[in-house]
């Protein structure tokens, strides 16, 4: 089988979340159960000089957007780190900025065009490359549209042929552009109807995709059924519950072996289950020594790796942490980036208590991999959460998750209690503030009982969280779409 995956961000090349590290390991994991896996995404203009030498262009490609046409050029290379063979779309004026959806003032302006020509592209790819997949695998909003381009083709063109599965990471962002971006697309104006591509009078790239795509994906199975209803549904759930059917909830694995605390470089020591006290307790006098908290390792250090955007609640969190360590002889860490105003918080939080509190303000992915090893529970308030990769860095890392049940977070973290204590972390109901003090209170708790709190954090660590099981349910809907679209045409 030969499946095509089309993302806007690949790791370890781009990067703004977890959909980058997915789009980054789940290839190599259905290569490695013989799928012929392959990817394409946009060449950015910080990819490193070392990484281009390494790549071969094999020809230009002509996109027709609106009606004038672009031409890009296409590199063929491998993702670093893999053996996954890779397309590279190469379109200066498009892609040769750095930043994948936005600059300091905010998205680009040209969003709309820049996808729809990494969209359109998959359909172009196999004249250049003479690679013929069976299955295009699209990721998000960004590249929603690439099924009804193939549904327009003509009836007789072989790439109709093609299945196609759209994987939703997040409901929350549509790609919604003005009515006008019709003309962009090329489809056919009867494709702009509330059953297409149309909602509340616009163009809404998410829907086009739902509606179009073979199989409808997303990444774990308590999201799935949360989005085909309020509070969560987006506005889509009418959309979702029509093809709830050929919708379904794969969770996210992780990349076991580049996140190893046994091997991780990033690691002043590293570590295996059986030396995990020893190992951990190195790498949190190390952290906190970086983070200028006092170098109090028995204090618990709680830290939060995250965008800062309204989904994941770290202003619930920013709320209850002034009492949290009046009240405890605790630690808290926030590595993050994103709303201003929240950033804002967590700085003035960390100078007024900086005995106790520490913000970073930025992206530093080897400054992540410090707190899940030397870091005790690693805290995620989420409002909705479709899968996560935190919480499963963290349990990898032998790092209690404190998390809100909700989507992925319901799904991988097993709850902890006195009754339950084969769990993997502490798990809340609740959305509220109330809720997510009384979970730190929890955690708190079991820190004090030495033995269970070890107890807790190994069971966390023997978490198989590896992409090989989910890589099969994958190759199983790429089956089953290519059957379905078998039928279709
Ligand atoms: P989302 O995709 O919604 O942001 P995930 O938990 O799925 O949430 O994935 C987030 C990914 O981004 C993880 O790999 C996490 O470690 C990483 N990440 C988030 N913020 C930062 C940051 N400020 N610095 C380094 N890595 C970060
Ligand atoms: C999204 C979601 C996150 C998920 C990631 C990868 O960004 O917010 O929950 O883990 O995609 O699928």
């Amino acid at each position: 089988m030969k499946v095509l995956l089309i993302s806007p961000e690949v790791s370890p090349l781009s990067k703004t979340g977890g959909l980058g590290d997915v789009a980054g390991a789940l290839p190599q994991a259905l290569r490695d159960i013989g799928v012929d896996a392959r990817v394409l995404c946009p060449l950015y203009g910080d990819f490193e000089k070392d990484f281009l030498k390494t790549l071969h262009p094999i020809g230009p490609m002509r996109v027709n957007i609106g009606r004038s046409f672009r031409t890009a050029r296409v590199q063929e290379g491998i993702i670093p780190g893999t053996d996954v063979p890779a397309y590279f779309l190469e379109h200066k004026s498009s892609f040769g900025r750095s930043g994948i959806y936005s600059g300091p003032k905010g998205n680009f302006p040209d969003n709309a065009e820049r996808f729809l020509l990494l969209a359109k592209s998959a359909l172009e790819l196999p004249e250049l490359t003479g690679w013929w997949p069976n299955a295009l695998h699209l990721h998000d909003w960004t590249v929603a549209l690439t099924p009804a381009f193939l549904n327009a083709l003509p009836p007789k063109d072989r790439r109709r042929q093609w299945a196609s599965i759209l994987t939703i990471h997040n409901l929350m962002h549509q790609g919604v552009f003005p009515a006008e971006t019709l003309n962009m697309t090329g489809l056919p104006n009867s494709y702009y109807n509330p059953d297409g591509l149309e909602h509340d009078g616009c163009l809404n790239m998410l829907k086009g995709g739902i509606h179009h795509a073979t199989k409808i994906t997303t990444v774990s199975p308590s999201y799935a059924r949360e989005i085909q209803e309020e509070p969560l549904s987006q506005g889509l759930g009418h959309t979702l519950r029509h093809r709830a059917a050929d919708l379904l909830g794969i969770v996210n694995g992780i990349d076991c072996e580049e996140w190893n605390p046994k091997k991780d470089a990033a690691l002043t020591k590293n570590y295996s289950i059986s030396q995990m006290d020893a190992g951990k307790l190195s790498c949190k006098a190390n952290l906190l020594e970086e983070l200028r908290l006092p170098s109090a390792s028995e204090r618990p250090l709680f830290f939060v790796v995250s965008r800062m955007d309204h989904q994941k609640g770290l202003d619930l969190l920013a709320n209850v942490l002034p009492r949290l360590v009046k009240e405890h002889d605790m630690t808290f860490a926030l590595l993050g980036s994103g709303d201003p105003n929240l950033e804002n918080t967590y700085r003035s939080l960390a100078s007024e208590y900086h005995d106790n509190i520490a913000a970073v303000i930025g992206f530093d992915e080897c400054l992540a991999r410090k707190m899940f090893a030397g870091g005790d529970f690693l805290v995620v308030p989420s409002r909705f959460e479709p899968c996560g990769l935190t919480q499963l860095y963290a349990m990898r890392y032998g790092t209690v998750p404190v998390v809100r049940r909700t989507g992925g977070l319901a799904d991988t973290v097993i709850p902890w209690s006195e009754d339950s204590p084969d769990g993997t972390g502490i798990a809340y109901e609740g959305d509220g503030e109330w809720e997510l003090l009384l979970a730190i209170e929890q955690a708190l708790e079991v820190f004090a009982k030495k033995q269970k709190f070890q107890k807790l954090r190994k069971m966390s660590m023997k978490r198989d969280s590896s992409w090989g099981p989910s890589a099969r349910a994958y190759s199983q809907a790429y089956s089953w779409a290519i059957e379905v679209r078998k039928e279709q045409i």
